[in-house]
């Protein structure tokens, strides 16, 4: 029983160390779900306890760190996190919900700490150009301004979160939004594009808000 219990964690930990090689630095205690896909694994970084579900894909560029994933945080099954022409780092204790995608382009991607995002969400750092009508949009070239999402920011379900934009901290993104200009800190909003519905605050600063009308 012992035995066959020593060889199975061997046998795991021979897969988990087959998995990692090659990856630019991995925590400690990092899960890698099956037939998940590094491109660039050189230039990856994982954090302490990151947990990567199955069927993702993880792609770096050439540049050294370009895909940084902080300590604690998940990216479930089915995402893919492409940097691209950019970057994209991802802070502690963050989750990346099933089926979402983020794109870095030059700009790049930058998520912060304690950040949740909802199932289907779409994160994309560039733009076609498409000022000229006789050449195809997809011959005219893209730009990228980058995507700021700061810490303890809860997107829903169904976003999307368009180039240029900053998301403050505390924001809340209601689901099924398009993010098409940059949110103030504590925000909730809703719709299409996304516009401002509250602030929040806490009782004490309702009370005091109220009053401060009445
Ligand atoms: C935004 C949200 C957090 C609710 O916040 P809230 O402050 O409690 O808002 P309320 O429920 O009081 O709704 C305020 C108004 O916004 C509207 N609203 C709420 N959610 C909305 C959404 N997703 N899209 C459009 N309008 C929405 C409400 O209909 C209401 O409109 P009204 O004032 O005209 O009646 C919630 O609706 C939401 O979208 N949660 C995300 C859920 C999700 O995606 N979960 C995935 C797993 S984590």
């Amino acid at each position: 029983m012992i035995l066959i219990k020593t060889t199975k964690k061997i046998a795991k930990f021979i897969m988990m160390k087959t998995i990692y090689s090659g990856i630019g630095e991995v925590g400690k205690k990092v899960y890698i779900g099956r037939n998940t896909e590094f491109r660039n694994r050189k230039n990856i970084y994982l954090g302490d306890r990151v947990s990567i579900g199955e069927y993702c894909v993880l792609s770096a560029n050439k540049e050294k760190q370009s895909l940084k994933i902080g300590s604690d945080t998940a990216i479930h099954a089915f995402c893919m996190v492409r940097a691209k022409a950019g970057f994209i780092h991802i802070g502690n204790e963050c989750s990346l919900n099933p089926y979402s995608i983020i794109y870095g382009g030059q700009g790049g991607v930058k998520i912060g700490n304690y950040v949740r995002i909802a199932t289907h969400t779409v994160i994309v750092a560039a733009q076609h150009l498409f000022q000229r009508l006789d050449v195809p949009i997809c011959y005219q070239g893209g730009e990228s301004k980058g995507i700021i999402i700061e810490d303890d920011v809860w997107i829903g379900a169904n976003c999307t979160i368009l180039d240029g934009v900053k998301i403050g901290k505390g924001s809340i993104i209601a689901a099924g939004a398009v993010v098409t200009k940059d949110v103030m800190p504590y925000s909730i909003m809703t719709g299409v594009p996304a516009k401002l519905i509250k602030i929040r605050q806490t009782d004490k600063e309702l009370s005091t808000s109220i009053k401060a009308r009445q």
